[in-house]
C-alpha cells in the first residue's frame, strides 16, 4: 500500500514553512515536503522530508513508488531577480521543474484513478505595465490584462499558468483516451511579508527587508524609489489562499488562475509604517536600475473579484492589521525588542 500523502515542493521557502505549520495541524493529513535545503530545526517532525532536487526524475519514480500524491503544492522556483542573473537556470528550475510534477500528478492520477490536486504559486510577475502613467491610470489589474512580464521568472510563471491548464485540460487524452485528472489551480500572490522568515532573490523583498532590518537595528538602503507601489499580503493570508482555492468545489471555479491580494503601498508609506513601530530605524533610498525597473513593470493593484466570488476569497489582514497585529509584534519578539 503506497502511503497518501500532501507532497510540497519548494518547503524550506518563505511559504513552504508557514504551510507547513498550518498544514500540520490539520487532522488526516500526512506531509512529504521537498527541498534542496533541509528544513529549519522548529519544522523537525511535522512532515517526512527529503532533501533533493525537482529536477531529479530518478527521486520522483523512487518516491511515487511508496507515496500517493493527494495534493501537490508545487511552491519551488528561482524569484524574480536571481533568476535575472541566471535566466537559463531559472528556465530548468521554474519551467522542467513544474513539467515534471505536472507529469508526475499526471501520472499518480491515472494510478489511483482520482484527481491529483495541484495548486500552483504564481506572481504579479505576470504582469508588465508598458510605463509608470498606465501603471497609475490601471491599478487594479484584471487576470487577463497585461500579461507582458518582462522577466524570466514573470515568463516561467505565465508559461507555467498555461501549461497547468494545459494538463488539467488536454494532455495526453487524445494518445490514451483516458482522462488525465490533474486538478490544476493557481492563484496570483502580491509580494508576500512573512513576521518569521526573510525573502531571498525576490524583487518584492524591499518592504520586508525594511522591517526586518529596522527590527534588528540595521540601517537599511531600499533598493527602488519612495514612490514605487505594488500590492503586498501578509503571509498567513497567502496561505489561507492557498488552502481555500483547494478546498473550493471545482464547480464553482469560473477559472483556474485568480488574482489575490490585499493592500497596496508605496515603499514611503511602508517606511513610516516601519518608522511608527521602530522609531529609531535607518532607512535611506538607493534605488538599484534593473530592480527598480522590475518593480515598475509590476502593477500598483490587482482585481481579484473573481477569486471573492468564486470561493470567497477575502484577505483576514488588511494594512493596518497586517502591521499593528502580525508583523509588528512578532517581528520585534523575533529580534527581542519592546515595540
Ligand atoms: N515576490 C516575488 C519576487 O519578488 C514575486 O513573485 O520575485
Amino acid at each position: 500500500m503506497r502511503k497518501k500523502v500532501i507532497l510540497i515542493t519548494g518547503a524550506a521557502g518563505e511559504i513552504g514553512q508557514a504551510l507547513i505549520r498550518v498544514l500540520s495541524e490539520a487532522p488526516n493529513h500526512e506531509l512529504l515536503t521537498l527541498d534542496l535545503n533541509p528544513l529549519p530545526a522548529e519544522l523537525n517532525g511535522l512532515s517526512t522530508h527529503i532533501q533533493g532536487d525537482i529536477l531529479d526524475t530518478n527521486l520522483f519514480a523512487r518516491l511515487v513508488t511508496e507515496y500517493d500524491f493527494d495534493t501537490i503544492f508545487h511552491l519551488a522556483a528561482l524569484l524574480s531577480t536571481r533568476a535575472e542573473f541566471a535566466p537559463e537556470l531559472a528556465h530548468r528550475v521554474n519551467v522542467d521543474g513544474t513539467l515534471n510534477l505536472l507529469r508526475v500528478a499526471a501520472e499518480q492520477s491515472q494510478r489511483r484513478g482520482q484527481s491529483v490536486k495541484f495548486i500552483f504559486p504564481s506572481s504579479i510577475a505576470v504582469y508588465g505595465m508598458p510605463d509608470l502613467e498606465i501603471k497609475m491610470r490601471d491599478n487594479q489589474v484584471r487576470e487577463w490584462e497585461w500579461n507582458y512580464p518582462t522577466t524570466m521568472y514573470g515568463c516561467n510563471k505565465l508559461y507555467c499558468e498555461l501549461l497547468g491548464t494545459y494538463f488539467s485540460r488536454h494532455y495526453q487524452q487524445l494518445a490514451t483516451n483516458r482522462p488525465v485528472m490533474v486538478d490544476f489551480r493557481s492563484v496570483r500572490f502580491p509580494g508576500l511579508i512573512s513576521a518569521f522568515t526573510v525573502p531571498t532573490g525576490g524583487t518584492s523583498d524591499y518592504g520586508p527587508e525594511m522591517l526586518h532590518a529596522a527590527a534588528k537595528g540595521e540601517p537599511y538602503a531600499c533598493f527602488v524609489r519612495e514612490d514605487t507601489i505594488i500590492p503586498f499580503m501578509a503571509m498567513p493570508d497567502a496561505v489561507t489562499a492557498l488552502l481555500r482555492l483547494a478546498e473550493a468545489p471545482r464547480e464553482q471555479l469560473s477559472r483556474l488562475v485568480y488574482n489575490v491580494t490585499s493592500f497596496s503601498l508605496t515603499a514611503a508609506e511602508f517606511k513610516e509604517r516601519v518608522i511608527a513601530a521602530f522609531p529609531d530605524a535607518q532607512i535611506t533610498f538607493k534605488p538599484d536600475v534593473q530592480r527598480q525597473g522590475i518593480v515598475d513593470s509590476w502593477p500598483a493593484g490587482l482585481n481579484d473579484q473573481a477569486a471573492r466570488r468564486d470561493w470567497g476569497w477575502e484577505p483576514a489582514y488588511d494594512v493596518d492589521r497586517a502591521f499593528e497585529e502580525y508583523l509588528v509584534p512578532n517581528i520585534a519578539q523575533r529580534y527581542g525588542r519592546s515595540v
